[in-house]
């Protein structure tokens, strides 16, 4: 499948490594077009890889990645291009931390709303599906490095574009997915990481995973 990663941060890296090890086309996006990060990643990658502007990526996409820091995610898209997205499914793995103040960040939308849901509402016709947010990137896509992976949650309003992206998750080696609903239940997900941040100060990793016990 054609992949496209808006993101040349260690999430967008992780991710399209990953991607690409498992068989996948990969293009990583950025603002620029020839983002030293992004030429690193594709150098490291082999033929599968490439890179180019955020708009490139999401033309070359079937499924896009949103790997964009949270509080700059709509630039990030606008930038992609409402044509390049529209139909397509976009996983969005951003969370709206706003360190401006100091550690530790704020949520800049929470409550009754979500950087999930603001995406879905600026970007009607994609397909956004919310997951891997709540969980380190090294664990996005090696949960077998815990001893017991725990779980992973979905939201989005598309049945068929959460079944697509679950099949990618699997891949990864996700076994315990929890399908939230619709899109508003990114709210939870996304509220879970000023726990999650405490945990890591408090653990002193990132290499953790929250676990639903029944
Ligand atoms: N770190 C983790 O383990 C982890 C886990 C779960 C979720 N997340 C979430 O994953 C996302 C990515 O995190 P990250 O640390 O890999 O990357 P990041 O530093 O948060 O974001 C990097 C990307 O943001 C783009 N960007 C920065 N300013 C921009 C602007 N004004 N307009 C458009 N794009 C802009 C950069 O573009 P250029 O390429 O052009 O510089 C770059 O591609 C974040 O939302 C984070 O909260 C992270």
């Amino acid at each position: 499948m054609k992949i496209a990663i808006l993101g040349t941060g260690m999430v967008g890296t992780t991710l399209g490594t990953k991607l690409t090890k498992l068989g996948h086309s990969v293009m990583m996006g950025s603002r620029i077009n020839n983002n030293p990060r992004a030429f690193d990643w594709v150098s490291n990658n082999g033929t599968l890889a490439s890179a180019g502007t955020f708009s490139a990526a999401a033309a070359f996409g079937e499924i896009v990645f949103n790997c964009t820091s949270g509080l700059v995610s709509l630039q990030a898209l606008q930038l992609a291009g409402r044509e390049n997205l529209s139909g397509k499914i976009l996983v969005d793995v951003a969370n709206p931390l706003d360190f401006s103040k100091g550690m530790p960040p704020t949520l800049s939308v929470c409550n009754t709303d979500s950087l999930g849901e603001v995406i879905q509402r600026q970007f009607p016709d994609v397909k956004v599906v919310k997951t891997l947010n709540t969980v380190n990137c090294q664990l996005m896509v090696n949960p077998g490095s815990l001893k017991e992976p725990g779980n992973l949650f979905l939201s989005g309003n598309d049945n068929e574009a959460k079944s697509e992206v679950k099949k990618l998750l699997l891949d990864f080696g996700w076994k315990d997915i929890i399908d939230l609903g619709d899109i508003t239940t990114a709210r939870g997900t996304e509220q879970l990481l000023p726990i999650w941040i405490r945990l890591m100060g408090t653990l002193g990793s990132g290499m953790f995973n929250f676990k639903i016990v029944r």
